[in-house]
């Protein structure tokens, strides 16, 4: 028998399912089990499941630029969690951003994308959350600072930021490319991350995936753009990153490697080439700029601290090495309109993995303290005009504002 669901765990999933799914045991447990992959797909553990905690329990401390919110207590334990909710409650919160009782949600809670999941797809997350095992954990989720603390301060964000509404697919498209237009947009909320934020901390979309800086981290530009983004990537390229971490062109680490453990890794074939046809296909986006000339005083420099410094590590093709150092060529961070991350990585150095990660694993070293700004202006400016790169120079101002905000 596979059912596992008893009488009273039907009672309990009653409430708004019907008639819908007034059916058998049998489809009461796929509905839960379609919730359980749904949220996965959601990841919403990274936020509610404080590794080695009771699941969903929340928690989870998220650093914003405003300061720290935490995920909620998402079990059905009735004091601290969703036990008194109704399906529609859960149902406002996902689609609307407003919490029972019409409290509005931080944006941390992703349901600005979560806006785009399909009623049906909420019934059975709905379902699989009232199974799970319910805690009695009180978390205050709002941490922040005085005045951001203020949740009606929200109601101006959501007016600027938010626009509500289920999914609509192109007709123009696919079935395959609608399904991960539907991953992308919402339950996968890859622009959470992805998308550059405008100054309130609300996703710019006219810029939708085009890259952004986190807390630490550059989530970098995964349109198309054959030059700043993933056009390079063949969709067999794109499904072997999220389903293991790893290709021939980049190692996640960080927050990435991170959702590839938690989300993506467990996604079906089908759904990460979904996702895969579907960010191939965006506008090829901004034609390359021209290279700076090999032969300008900055590339010539740049090309010798390269070959003194670099190429131990990532070759003197720019290729790096599988598995160990990241190549430079073709690279969408390298060849990024904003150069920061660039600069800051040479500077501060980087480890995949973050520190968590084994002292064993291979490392950036910091170059704060042998190269100039200069040094590093020429350098970056090299590497971002070489092996097919074209990239705006690097300036030594640059390199020094940029010195100077990590030294604080
Ligand atoms: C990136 C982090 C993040 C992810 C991913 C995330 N959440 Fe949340 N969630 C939060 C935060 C933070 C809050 C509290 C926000 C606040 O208090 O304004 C929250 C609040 C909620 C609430 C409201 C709880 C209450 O008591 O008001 C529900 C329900 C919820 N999340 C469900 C989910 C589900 C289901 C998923 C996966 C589909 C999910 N969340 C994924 C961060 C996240
Ligand atoms: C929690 C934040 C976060 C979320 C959510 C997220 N990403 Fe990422 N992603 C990152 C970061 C940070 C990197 C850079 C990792 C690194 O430098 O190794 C990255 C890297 C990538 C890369 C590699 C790009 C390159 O040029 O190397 C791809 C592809 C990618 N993400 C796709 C996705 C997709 C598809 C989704 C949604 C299903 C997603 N990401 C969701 C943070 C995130
Ligand atoms: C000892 C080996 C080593 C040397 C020398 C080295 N790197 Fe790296 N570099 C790495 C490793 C390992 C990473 C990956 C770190 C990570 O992902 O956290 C990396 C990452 C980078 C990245 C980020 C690439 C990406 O896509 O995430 C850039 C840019 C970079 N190095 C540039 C340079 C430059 C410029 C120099 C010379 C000034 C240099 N590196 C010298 C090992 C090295």
């Amino acid at each position: 028998m596979k059912t596992l669901l008893s009488l009273g765990t039907l009672a309990l999933l009653g409430l708004n399912l019907q008639p819908a799914f007034a059916g058998t045991a049998a489809d009461s447990y796929n509905l839960v089990e379609k919730g359980r992959y749904l949220a996965v797909l959601g990841d919403c553990t990274a936020c509610h499941t404080v590794p080695g905690q009771a699941p969903f329990s929340g928690g989870v401390a998220i650093e914003t630029p405003f300061g720290k919110l935490v995920g909620a207590n998402i079990t059905p334990d009735p004091e601290t969690g969703l036990g008194r909710w109704s399906f529609e409650d859960f149902l406002a919160v996902m689609s609307t951003g407003h919490s029972r009782g019409g409290k509005r949600l931080y944006g941390a809670m992703p349901f600005t994308a979560y806006t785009k999941v399909r009623r049906e797809d909420n019934l059975a997350l709905w379902a699989y959350l009232q199974t799970l095992q319910p805690v009695h954990n009180p978390v205050e989720t709002n941490q922040l600072p005085f005045p951001f603390s203020v949740r009606t301060s929200l109601i101006g964000w959501n007016w600027l930021n938010f626009t509500q509404g289920e999914f609509v697919p192109a007709p123009d498209k696919s079935a395959q490319w609608n399904r991960g237009a539907y991953l992308v947009e919402g339950l996968g909320h890859c622009g959470t991350c992805h998308t550059p934020k405008n100054l309130i901390g609300g996703d710019d979309n006219d810029h939708f995936l085009a890259g952004a800086n986190l807390q630490g981290w550059v989530a970098p530009d995964i349109t198309a753009n054959s030059h700043s983004g993933i056009g390079q990537w063949s969709t067999e390229d794109l499904v072997q990153y999220l389903k293991t971490g790893a290709n021939r062109f980049d190692i996640a680490s960080g927050p990435m490697a991170e959702a590839v453990e938690n989300s993506t890794q467990h996604w079906t074939d089908e759904d990460l080439l979904a996702v895969a046809v579907y960010l191939k296909d965006g506008a090829a986006g901004k034609a390359s700029p021209a290279p700076v000339a090999a032969t300008d005083a900055a590339m010539v420099a740049g090309k010798a601290i390269y070959a003194d410094r670099c190429s131990a590590c990532h070759v003197s093709s720019g290729a790096g090495v599988k598995n160990l150092f990241p190549t430079l060529a073709a690279a969408p961070l390298v060849n990024n309109d904003d150069p920061t991350s660039l600069i800051r990585v040479v500077l501060a150095g980087s480890r995949a993995g973050g520190t968590d990660a084994a002292p064993t694993t291979p490392a950036m070293p910091s170059f704060a303290w042998n190269l100039s700004d200069d040094n590093i202006a020429d350098v970056l400016t090299y590497v971002r005009n070489t092996w097919g790169n074209a990239a705006a120079p690097v300036t030594t101002s640059q390199v020094a504002d940029l010195r100077k905000e990590l030294a604080q």
